[in-house]
């Protein structure tokens, strides 16, 4: 085990762990953000910068500190490691212009971008950026791409994360996409005219922190803050999907399927194309009630009123469950039916 102090927090952790997900351990909110660490994916992490942090004493062995920032989401923790996030001025000066960084070739499309309310670029922005830009020159643009059938790629908006890159190898036999060109002349494409089209290949939209990969049957439906999500599963046949699942509820109709993220805004389990794309009735699916929405998120600010309930779910439920549903005025046992 090794002990750190992290914001002068005290945490003891298991050898190896990384400082991020100390962090997390510690609270998933004093955590540094990430934009391209994942933990369900092997090799994430260490291409965005956003999580850089101050390394005030090494190790109890070595305690000078670190000469740079370090990427915390691989720097693995050492014994009496004395680490500094949001109690650096320096951390946060330096995450300014991290953003600023990310932003030089990002669009300012939030206005009709399907990402807007989700979207970790936007929250990383409003919560370390400044609210001007120094930029002047011009911006790097691309034409759409449907780069699947389901699937559309905005390139202009995509932050070279990797993340869809790794979901893609680590998923599905045989890749067909990846970062082509170097410096800034790198772009996600298909090597040559290929098309997206594996059974899991749906889960590269879940992954993409901004909206450079989305899911052309949610497209412009809907602002995600109008929506409520419900948890839901169903007995899928297709090997390894978990057919556990967040529906996108406006009024009656589902209009998208997720795989449902846990407190860090990762997925849990992964869910393939036929549960995202073909399952949009409510009578695919048994409903288990509203997901977890974090308190901070645009989300949260809408109402939920459940959809169509049958007794059956409801008996499931736990009596807790039930007696919160009813009691709190915001989550409605709306529409009973059977
Ligand atoms: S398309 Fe999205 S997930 Fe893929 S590299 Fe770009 S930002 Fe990351
Ligand atoms: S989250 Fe650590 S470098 Fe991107």
């Amino acid at each position: 085990m090794a002990k750190i102090t992290y914001d002068g927090i005290e945490i003891e952790v298991p050898d190896g762990t990384t400082i991020m997900n100390a962090a997390r351990q510690l609270d998933g909110k004093l955590a540094p953000p990430a934009m391209c660490y994942y933990t369900p994916l092997k090799g994430s992490g260490g291409k965005c910068r956003a999580c850089l942090v101050r390394v005030a004493a090494g190790s109890a062995k070595d305690p000078r500190p670190m000469p740079k920032l370090v990427a915390s989401c691989i720097t693995p923790v050492q014994d009496g490691m004395v680490v500094e996030n949001n109690s650096s001025p320096q951390v946060l000066e330096v995450r300014k212009g991290i953003v600023e960084m990310l932003l030089i070739n990002h669009p300012l499309d939030c206005p009709v971008c399907d990402q807007a309310g989700e979207c970790s670029l936007q929250d990383f922005a409003f919560e370390h950026g400044l609210s001007t830009t120094r930029y002047e020159e011009e911006r790097r643009t691309f034409d759409k791409v449907d780069i699947g059938p389901l699937i559309q790629l905005h390139m202009t908006r995509c932050i070279l994360c990797y993340r869809c890159v790794y979901t893609a190898d680590q998923l599905t036999d045989g890749r067909v996409h990846g970062v082509l060109g170097r410096g800034d002349a790198s772009e996600i494409g298909t090597y040559i005219e290929n098309i997206i089209d594996n059974d899991f290949s749906g889960n590269v939209i879940d992954v993409c922190p901004v909206g450079a990969l989305t899911d052309k049957t949610w497209r412009f439906k809907q602002r995600v803050w109008f929506t409520k999500p419900v948890n839901a599963h169903r007995d899928c046949e297709t090997d390894q999907c978990a057919g556990r699942v967040t529906l996108w509820y406006k009024g009656p109709e589902v209009l998208r399927v997720t795989g449902r993220k846990d407190e860090n805004g990762e997925v849990k389990e992964w869910i393939c194309n036929t549960c995202r794309f073909d399952k949009k009735e409510t009578t695919d699916w048994t409903i288990e009630g509203p997901a977890p929405v974090d308190r901070s998120s645009v989300v949260s600010a809408n109402h939920y009123e459940l959809p169509v309930l049958n007794q059956q779910v409801i008996a499931d439920m736990p009596a807790s469950t039930v007696r919160e549903l009813a009691q709190n005025p915001p989550l409605k046992l709306g529409g009973l039916n059977g």
